[in-house]
Order: structure tokens, then C-alpha cells, then sequence
């Protein structure tokens, strides 16, 4: 038994057992995800490995409220989502996640702190409101110098870290980033992996990374490893 499942259940911000996802039906079915269990504590940075088409995206998309799994048991913050309908994941997701992807999927033609407080903006703060708390968001992330910088002006890392900020928007508890550093060199990498880290350690959020990288495995504070559709308990 490993410290994670012996911490108390009040600490327990991500809740997944025995959890599987087939897509399509009949001939064409595949099932992805084989009775999967990944629990996540509070304040935990962990990294979830695997080669491709082992199922990642998929278990990151069960937990960022994007899919619902077609079996087994999902919590998050103590509520259970097992039993989510479709119509119910958006308002889940807006409650609970902020989600980096792969590509920054910034708006070109605004700035650093109009890409982040766009976000805000639509969820219902004035503008002003919105661009100080994206300031301040920027910050956080390392970017207090770069807001009036547009994205064509950032380097790769600066961009992501922008679109970190971005995922922060709301104070989503629970952070899921999918293959942040793929397009990154080492050093930007790094510093992208650091910034995840800290929104950990430092403010307290819940995060999960996906990644192939193990340039950035050391920062972990857990590495689970899954392969055709489980978890490996011993990789
Ligand atoms: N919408 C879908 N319909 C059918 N099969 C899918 C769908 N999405 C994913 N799959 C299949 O499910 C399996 C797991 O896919 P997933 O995207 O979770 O893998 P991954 O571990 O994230 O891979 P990668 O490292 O390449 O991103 C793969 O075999 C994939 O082909
Ligand atoms: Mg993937």
C-alpha cells in the first residue's frame, strides 16, 4: 500500500476506481480504458506516462469533464461524477478545471493579458476587473513583464505559461495539462514544468500532467505509468 491510499478520504481531490471507456460500439468498439484507478491527493504534482494510444488523453479527458467514462467511479472535490450526463460536464469543468493543452491555442491578435482575461471576461467580470486579475495571474506565472506582449512576441515557453495562466482563470482547484512541453525546447520545458509544479507547492492546486518527457520526470512528485489501457502498479 503506498502513502497515497492511506491518506484520509477529506484529501482525496481526484477519485478514480475501476474505471473504464470504450469508444464506438458493436465491431468497431475499442475499449481505451481496462478498470483504471488513479487517486490524487490535495496539493500533489504527479505525471502520468505512457507510450501512445495507451489511454492518457483519454483518462485526462474522464477527469477534465471532456468524456465520461463508461464505467466505474469518478469523484472529484467529493462530488461524484460517475453519473454526470453530458449536459451536466460543462458546468463540472467550469467549477473544477483549468485545462493546458499541447498547443497554446492563444489568440494571436491579442495581448498576453487579453488572452487571459477574455476567459474571465465571459464568465462575467467587468474588463477592468478581468485585466487586473489577469495581471495578477501573469504574475503567478512568471509573465509580469510580458503582459502587453502578444503571442508572435513570446518564446514557445512564454506561451504556454500564458496559457497556464489562462487555465487558472476562475481558481479551478484541479489543473490537467496534456503533453505541455512537447513542442519545447529543454530549457523552455523546464520552465514550464517548474511553473506546474509551483501552482502545486505553492498555491495549492491539485495537478496532473501528462507526459512522455523525461526531461522534466524529477519534478514529479509521483510518476504513474499506464500502458494498453491500466495502470502498471510496478513499471
Ligand atoms: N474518439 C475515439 N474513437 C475511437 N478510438 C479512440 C478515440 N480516441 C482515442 N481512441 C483510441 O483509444 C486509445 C487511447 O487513446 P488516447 O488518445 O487516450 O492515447 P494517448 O495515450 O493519449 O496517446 P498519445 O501519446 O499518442 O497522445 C488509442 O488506441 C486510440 O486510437
Ligand atoms: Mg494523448
Amino acid at each position: 500500500m503506498n502513502a497515497a491510499t492511506l491518506l484520509p478520504q477529506a484529501e482525496r481531490v481526484i477519485e478514480v476506481r475501476n474505471v473504464t471507456k470504450t469508444y464506438g460500439s458493436g465491431a468497431t468498439a475499442f475499449q481505451a480504458l481496462k478498470g483504471v484507478d488513479f487517486p490524487v491527493n490535495a496539493g500533489e504534482f504527479v505525471m502520468l506516462s505512457g507510450p501512445s494510444g495507451s489511454g492518457k488523453t483519454t483518462l485526462l479527458s474522464i477527469l477534465g469533464c471532456v468524456l465520461t467514462a463508461t464505467s466505474g467511479h469518478v469523484q472529484l472535490m467529493g462530488e461524484d461524477i460517475s453519473k454526470a450526463k453530458e449536459g451536466d460536464l460543462p458546468r463540472l469543468r467550469r467549477s473544477y478545471i483549468g485545462f493546458v493543452f499541447q498547443a497554446h491555442n492563444l489568440i494571436a491578435s491579442l495581448t498576453a493579458q487579453e488572452n487571459v482575461g477574455l476567459l474571465l471576461e465571459m464568465r462575467g467580470s467587468s474588463q477592468s476587473k478581468a485585466r487586473a486579475e489577469a495581471g495578477r495571474l501573469l504574475d503567478d506565472v512568471g509573465l509580469g513583464d510580458k503582459l502587453m506582449s502578444k503571442p508572435g512576441d513570446l518564446s514557445g515557453g512564454q506561451r504556454q505559461r500564458v496559457a497556464i495562466a489562462r487555465a487558472l482563470a476562475g481558481s479551478p482547484p484541479i489543473i490537467l495539462a496534456d503533453e505541455p512541453t512537447a513542442a519545447l525546447d529543454a530549457q523552455n520545458g523546464l520552465k514550464v514544468t517548474e511553473t506546474l509544479r509551483a501552482l502545486a507547492k505553492e498555491h495549492g492546486h491539485t495537478v496532473v500532467v501528462v507526459t512522455h518527457d523525461n526531461r522534466i520526470f524529477h519534478l514529479a512528485d509521483r510518476i504513474v505509468h499506464i500502458e494498453d489501457g491500466l495502470i502498471q502498479e510496478h513499471p
